[in-house]
């Protein structure tokens, strides 16, 4: 009989390298289990990819946190949790078939001996469990990553890839990966002691939106924008990220995090890199992360000299009367930044992202406004003067779409003209297809290996970078800070 591919070396070798064994077994241990982030987006992910049969056969759920807790009433928030916000309606069965996987540790994260608990609970030198993957999920605020890293590497829970004795086993690092550049070096040079790079996810849930990755669909699977995606064409591009909610609630995490650290470092950022890089060799994770990586590159940096010209920072009416807050805090909870891209394509062209809590609406878009006609060819002043530029929208969420404004003429005698839109909804073309959340495809993207949808360190630092002067800004306060009224579009900005 031929040898089996769990029993030949040579395989095993490959596996320890690229996880290649079929994904049949699978451990996702999450560290946070009692967080906000566990509750409302991890374990409803899991369920929707449960309801849709996407999870491997033999799969369990892990979870940790330092408190000591009732299995039960941690399922019960998990319960509730995916009632409220599964986009799946919750069906029992499928709950009871998910719950009875999941299981809780309790873990100080600096004690090495509630590591030595964590490892017999996962049963990780266990021979039988040696083609299981194990994903560790640290969804803690990011202050405990470099102490659960430290355990787990110290512990060998987590090993080098490149090692090849045990089991597959990777990271997924939520965002913010560090607080800034220097502890994002230091978190990066720790985790690199005790993982490779093919083993690190550094997470950022809007690259696994739908209407984010279909930016890069859209730009390079039609030929009629690519010509005229670059500054001959565009006088300045929109990346605008609101938010109706406030903090709800998370005043300590937000305190620490604030909006540049919250949105713009990340994902704001991030959808810049899409809109503005070059077309890769191929779709391959590396190419894509290449190109992303090239556009941070090339931000030109806030200057000290002007950045009060290109920043607005806010806080909304009512801020510092929040649970958790600091009556004196300089936490911006709005901030815009016009920053310009110095290559090739972009040169000149102003990128405008401004992104906000307790504003109007929630809304995520990117606009592309294209440079006024020449000349006005309709004699009547009246007519030239409405006359308005092309703008491509490219809606993420919600009522996602991208829609095309430009001028036709007015029914009627006189050569008039209107600004109309051409518009394309996703859930009226795709009708049916229910689209997955970010976080499903993600944490299955973590499961496969696949990196193309998170960030490699080099793009992190050049984030960190771009972002540094806008941090110390406004905790120095030399950033002017604003306010705004909740429920308001927010400050004004220019293009
Ligand atoms: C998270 C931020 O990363 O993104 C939250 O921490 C924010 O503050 C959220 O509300 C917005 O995500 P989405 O997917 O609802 O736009």
């Amino acid at each position: 009989m031929a040898p089996s591919i769990d029993s030949n070396p040579q395989n095993r070798i490959k596996n320890g390298l690229f996880c290649k064994s079929a994904m049949s077994e699978a451990t996702f241990v999450i560290f946070g289990a009692t967080g906000d982030l566990t509750m409302r987006k991890l374990v409803p992910a899991l369920y929707n990819l449960c309801v849709d049969g996407l999870l491997p056969e033999d799969f369990k759920i892990v979870t940790v946190a330092r408190s000591a807790k009732e299995p039960a009433e941690l399922l019960e928030r998990f319960r509730q949790g995916v009632e409220k916000f599964s986009r799946s309606g919750f069906k029992s069965d499928v709950w009871e078939q998910l719950a009875r996987r999941i299981s809780y540790v309790q873990v100080d994260y600096s004690d090495d001996s509630s590591y030595r608990t964590l490892e017999s609970h996962l049963g990780i030198r266990d021979p039988k469990n040696v083609d299981r993957r194990y994903l560790f999920y640290l969804a803690t605020p990011p202050t405990s990553f470099n102490s659960i890293i430290r355990g787990l590497g110290k512990n060998r829970l987590v090993t080098p890839a490149h090692h090849h004795d045990g089991p597959c086993t990777r990271v997924v690092f939520e965002k913010p990966f560090g607080r800034d550049l220097t502890s994002a070096l230091e978190l990066n040079t720790l985790a690199k002691q005790y993982l490779d790079e093919t083993q690190m996810f550094r997470m950022d849930h809007y690259l696994g939106k739908e209407t984010v990755q279909n930016i890069l669909v859209f730009r390079f699977a039609n030929s009629i924008f690519e010509p005229i995606w670059n500054r001959r064409y565009i006088s300045h591009v929109r990346i605008t990220a609101f938010e109706n909610i406030g903090i709800e609630g998370r005043g300590a995490f937000y305190e620490e995090a604030g909006v540049i650290r919250d949105v713009l470092q990340n994902h704001l950022l991030q959808i810049l890199s899409l809109c503005a890089m070059e077309p890769p060799n191929s779709f391959e994770a590396e190419h894509i992360r290449d190109e992303r990586a090239k556009v941070f590159k090339a931000l030109r940096p806030l200057y000290a000299d002007d950045i009060k010209d290109h920043v607005s920072l806010a806080q909304y009416d009512g801020y510092l009367s929040e649970k958790g807050v600091a009556a004196d805090s300089k936490t911006p909870t709005f901030a815009s930044v016009r920053l310009f891209i110095d290559n090739w394509r972009w040169e000149g062209v102003p990128f405008i992202l401004s992104t906000g809590k307790n504003l109007k609406e929630k809304m995520t878009q990117i606009e592309i406004h294209y440079t006024p006609v020449p000349l006005c060819l309709f004699k009547e002043n009246d007519v030239c003067m409405k006359l308005e530029p092309n703008v491509l929208t490219i809606r993420i969420q919600p009522e996602e779409g991208i829609s095309l404004r430009f001028g036709t003429k007015t029914p009627g005698e006189k050569q008039d003209v209107s600004p109309v839109n051409m518009h394309f909804d996703f859930q009226h073309s795709f009708k049916g297809q229910a689209q997955q959340e970010a976080y499903e495809k993600l944490l299955l993207d973590c499961l496969r290996g696949n990196q193309t949808l998170f960030a490699r360190q080099e793009e992190v630092e050049h984030m960190w970078h771009f972002v540094a002067p806008l941090l110390e800004g406004a905790q120095s306060g030399e950033l002017p800070m604003g306010t705004y009224t909740p429920g308001t579009s927010g400050p004004e900005v220019k293009p």
